[in-house]
């Protein structure tokens, strides 16, 4: 198995990725990055912001809810608050994905575009408590493209819970297939909330009904596990 885990006190976790993302970002400060939203990068995002220079660095965020503009659940709007309102300077190039767009399929086609011309460093993830990454949602396989698709119930409940005013039903996430073409992927999961889904991922068969599982199979994957969600392995 190429993934490696790493397992980190809660109480020190933020802040030991939120350092090796600084030693990573010292080393390449043009990296093109890809950025989740959420509550778990939240403590990381709140450290890094203040401490590394961006400036010179492409940032991706690789999801949005179909939500209009304005809603506090957007991902455009928690990268803001989370992340970058607390940087001394912006980076170099923000790309999000418009959910307005009168053309959603040519939206996402132009947002492919920008990440595989020149390719993603490093794109951090959560883990959503189904397995989504993104919001690949169970059932995508490992060559989807960048999409709109149909939200989980779960994931429609993830939304409420990062406070929207209404509750989405569709998303565009960065499609599996350009997650796993990432030069190195960090997966993020705290809490024991996601130490069972955590354990499947891991453990389990690698396949659609557990989209993150085919990180397993990405040859630089490290997952940064907090003790409360690595409980159970
Ligand atoms: P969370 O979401 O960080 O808010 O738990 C993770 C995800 O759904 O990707």
């Amino acid at each position: 198995m190429s993934i490696r885990l790493e397992i980190i006190d809660d109480d020190r976790w933020a802040e030991s990725v939120a350092n090796r993302w600084a030693a990573y970002m010292e080393e390449r400060p043009e990296a093109r990055l890809c950025l989740p939203t959420g509550n778990t990068p939240r403590p990381v995002y709140a450290l890094a912001g203040p401490s590394i220079d961006f400036s010179q660095a492409t940032l991706f965020l690789l999801d949005e809810f179909g939500l209009p503009k304005g809603d506090p659940a957007r991902c455009d709007a928690m990268l803001h608050r989370d992340l970058l309102a607390g940087l001394a300077q912006p980076p170099a190039f923000l790309h999000t994905l418009d959910v307005q767009a009168a053309d959603l399929d040519e939206e996402c086609r132009r947002f492919e575009d920008l990440t595989d011309d020149g390719g993603l460093d490093l794109t951090l993830l959560g883990l959503g408590g189904n397995g989504h990454v993104g919001l690949n949602e169970p059932g995508t396989t490992a060559q989807a493209p960048t999409g709109v698709v149909r939200l989980a119930s779960a994931t429609k409940s993830a939304a409420d819970r990062y406070g929207a005013d209404h509750e989405p039903e569709w998303g565009i996430t960065l499609g599996l297939r350009p997650i796993l073409d990432s030069r190195e992927i960090w997966l993020l999961v705290t809490g024991s909330n996601k130490a069972e889904i955590l354990r499947r991922m891991l453990n389990g068969p690698i396949g659609p009904d557990l989209p993150a599982s085919y990180l397993r199979s990405h040859a630089n994957t490290v997952v940064f596990a907090d003790q409360s969600a690595a409980g159970t392995l």
